[in-house]
Formats: structure tokens, C-alpha cells, sequence
């Protein structure tokens, strides 16, 4: 009861609303027979007066099916069980519980920003729980109270979520739709957070790169090119990942209580490297080609993959730091990166899940493009073309995908 009235209630007091509900609340069949509107908007109205920003993310693919995200995310897990050590390493060494937390009752509230439909998003609240219990007993402090928000995007799939919540789950749950670059939380509220693979997720793509003219357009490419060459393409994606992670920190440092930690984990580039040598930079580069033969099959236009790019960044730690210390409402308390896997060697059963782990990321994306006719087509391409060229993740120069995690504190 307690999470649907939370989810409704956020829905519409949210200050954050994405293109799908302003489309619901404008054209929506519900709303069209309960208020006989069409042309009359009161929604954009709503939105024109007051300002609100209707922000444009796009969902991982939804449900339990099997190219849901939920069935193909467990290599983002790998890196889930490595920051969550880290972050329990925090919580039991260093944090100050009573610092955090005024008041006779122990009461702690979590967010996840960006937690998809599971399970990582469980095992992450798991770990914090956990951590926070042992911090307690440690201390020979009272039981406490915890409520967990859920955060992602409106067009998330809150439902499969709320419906796979763990039985016998020792908190109070709060799903929590909107853009984590915008306030979702109350001032002051929030004592631990974490958020892992979502802040590669760019609030757009930089505008520069889909103009015709513009020394950073990215000609035929869905994404950032394959060489350092085309400098200042990469530099526009470079320039717009700074500025949402300068929002999402803002948005953050509003929220956090002062002592707070949260452990914000990304896909990266190891230093020296450049994208397109990594594991996954290969997939993505994969993906590319199988746009242009669709292009050049007349199955897409030109014009349409030249103006499609991928509103992802893959940062390097020294970028992170730099916008994390220009920020200043956050000290680093720890910082590391690793391969994934940790032994580096890509095994088959990687390569044979590669398609369906990017559709189960990239559709909806993709679809709102292109439209969903060429979803499955492009996606057997893909899953052809990476069984093919499976030497591409093992030669010399392969470097495996890099996860960044960092323990940030709120100062
Ligand atoms: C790759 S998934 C990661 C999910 C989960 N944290 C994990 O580690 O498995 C990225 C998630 O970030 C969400 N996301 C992207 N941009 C977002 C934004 N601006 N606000 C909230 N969520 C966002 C996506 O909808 C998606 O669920």
C-alpha cells in the first residue's frame, strides 16, 4: 500500500516529468475519456507556466523476458558485489551514525538513483542494510528503521520492480520516478546512496555532434568514433558528461544529509586506453557497423543514423575527479578500478549474451529513433557479427571493460 500510494503520489508531485507521462497526460487514452481532452493541453499548460522540465531518459527494456534487462544484467552485478564491498568498508570503518542521524529513533533512508527493474538494485540495498546493522551492533546501538527509494526515469519499469521487492525485506520501499539530473528527494533527507552503471546515461547527446557543419558531427557513426582523431566529437560528449554529473551532484548534495556516503559506480576507459579498444567500446563499435550495412541496404537512412547518438559517456577516473572536486559538496573517500571480469579474459558465454545485454539496454533508445521495426533485425545482425568476430575480445590490444567506483561523503 505504503509503496503504490508513493508511487502515485511522486508521479504527480514530481517536479521532474519525462516526455512519456507529458505525452500520457496530453493524449493519454484514461485522460481523454475522463476529461474529454485532445487539443486542449492542460498539461503543457502546467508546464509552460510553471517551468518544468521534461526531461528525455530512456528505460532499460522492462519485465523478466528474455531480453529484459532484469535477465541480462549480470555483469553490471559483478560490479555491484565490488563497490558494495567497498562501500561496507566505509560504513562499518568510518561512518558517524550519530552524526547522521538526530533524533531519539535510528532511522535511516537509501537511494538508489537509476536502479532499473533488479535485481542489482536488491543486492546493492542488501549490502548498505547490512553494513548499517553491523555499524549499529558494533556500537551497541538500538535496531533501526530503514525506507528505501527506488529511483529511475518515469518510463522505468516500477512495477516488475515493486512486484520481484525480496520477501522478508527489512524496509519500508518507495518507488521514486525522475530524472536523477533534477531533485528527487527532500533537503537533507537521504544518509546513504548509491548509483551504479546510470550515470554513463547522459541526460542527451551532445547537440553538436548531430550538426551538419559542426567540426564535432559524427558522420554516419552512433556514437563516439572508434579513433581519438575526431577530437572534438569526443570532446562534446566529454564536455556534456561533466555537465550532468555537475547536475547530479547538485541534485545529490540537496538531498544528502552532511556525513552521507554513496557509491556511484561507471563503466570507464582505463587510462592511456581509448574507448573503442575496450571490451565493451568493441560491442558498441559493432553495433555501429551493423547501422551502416543496414543504412546501405536501404533498410535506414543516412540521415537518420547521422543525426541518431548515443546519449552514453565511458569517463576516465582523472575526468570523475576533476568534476567531483570542481563540484566541492563531496570528499572522495576511496576511489578504485577493475577489470571485469577480474581476470580480464572474455569467455564465451560473454560474447553469446552480448546482443541481447545491449538490446535489453539500448532498445528503447534505439526505438524512439528509428522506430521498432528494425529492433530484431539489428539486433541478429549484431549477435551474428559478434560471434564472428570474437577475436576482436581477445587479441593483444583488447583492454576488458573497466569499472570505476568511487565512495563519495557528503561534506
Ligand atoms: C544500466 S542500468 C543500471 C541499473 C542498475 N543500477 C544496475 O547496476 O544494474 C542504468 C539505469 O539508469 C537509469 N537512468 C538513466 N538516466 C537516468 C536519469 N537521468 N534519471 C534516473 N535514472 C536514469 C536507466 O533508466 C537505467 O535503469
Amino acid at each position: 500500500m505504503m509503496m503504490m500510494a508513493s508511487l502515485n503520489s511522486s508521479c504527480f508531485t514530481s517536479l521532474h516529468l519525462n516526455e512519456r507521462e507529458r505525452s500520457f497526460g496530453c493524449e493519454g487514452v484514461d485522460r481523454q475519456s475522463m476529461f474529454g481532452v485532445r487539443k486542449l493541453c492542460w498539461w503543457d499548460k502546467l508546464c509552460t507556466e510553471q517551468r518544468i522540465p521534461l526531461s528525455k531518459q530512456y528505460a532499460m527494456r522492462g519485465g523478466t523476458g528474455e531480453s529484459s534487462y532484469a535477465q541480462n544484467s549480470s555483469f553490471q552485478g559483478m560490479g555491484v558485489e565490488i563497490a558494495e564491498e567497498l562501500l561496507k568498508e566505509q560504513i562499518v570503518e568510518k561512518l558517524d551514525v550519530k552524526q547522521i542521524c538526530s533524533g531519539s529513533s535510528l532511522s535511516f533512508s537509501i537511494a538508489d538513483f537509476g536502479c532499473a527493474a533488479g535485481p542489482n538494485t536488491f543486492l546493492a540495498v542488501k549490502a548498505i542494510i547490512d553494513s548499517l546493522e553491523l555499524k549499529l551492533k558494533s556500537e551497541g546501538l538500538q535496531e533501526a528503521e530503514y525506507q528505501v527509494f527506488f529511483n529511475d526515469t518515469a518510463s522505468n519499469d516500477f512495477n516488475t520492480l515493486i512486484n520481484s521487492l525480496p520477501l522478508g525485506r527489512q524496509y519500508y520501499a518507495a518507488a521514486v520516478p525522475g530524472s536523477f539530473h533534477d531533485i528527487v528527494l527532500p533537503k537533507g533527507s537521504i544518509h546513504c546512496g548509491y548509483s551504479s552503471f546510470a550515470a554513463n546515461w547522459l541526460s542527451k547527446a551532445p547537440k553538436s555532434v548531430s550538426e551538419k557543419g559542426s567540426l564535432a558531427w559524427n558522420e554516419g557513426l552512433i556514437h563516439y568514433p572508434y579513433t581519438a582523431e575526431k577530437r572534438e566529437t569526443i570532446q562534446a560528449y566529454s564536455a556534456q558528461f561533466g555537465e550532468d554529473i555537475e547536475s547530479f551532484l547538485q541534485a545529490r548534495a540537496h538531498e544528502f544529509v552532511g556525513g552521507g556516503v554513496m557509491a556511484l559506480v561507471f563503466t570507464g576507459v582505463p587510462d592511456g586506453a581509448i574507448f573503442s579498444q575496450t571490451t565493451i567500446g568493441r560491442e558498441f563499435q559493432l553495433l555501429g557497423f551493423c547501422f551502416s550495412d543496414m543504412a546501405k541496404m536501404g533498410l535506414i537512412s543516412n540521415e537518420a543514423v547521422d543525426s541518431f547518438n548515443l546519449p552514453l559517456y565511458f569517463p576516465y577516473m582523472k575526468e570523475l575527479e576533476a568534476v567531483i572536486k570542481k563540484n566541492g559538496q563531496f570528499s572522495i573517500e576511496k576511489k578504485e578500478k577493475l577489470s571485469i571480469p577480474t581476470d580480464g579474459v572474455v569467455t564465451e558465454a560473454y560474447i553469446r549474451g552480448s546482443a541481447l545485454r545491449l538490446r535489453s539496454a539500448l532498445e528503447e533508445v534505439i526505438t524512439k529513433h528509428f522506430g521498432s521495426e528494425i529492433i530484431d533485425e539489428l539486433f541478429s545482425r549484431l549477435d551474428k557479427k559478434v560471434k564472428e568476430c570474437a577475436a576482436l575480445f581477445s587479441g593483444p590490444d583488447a583492454i576488458p571493460t573497466t569499472m570505476l567506483v568511487l565512495i563519495l561523503k557528503r561534506n
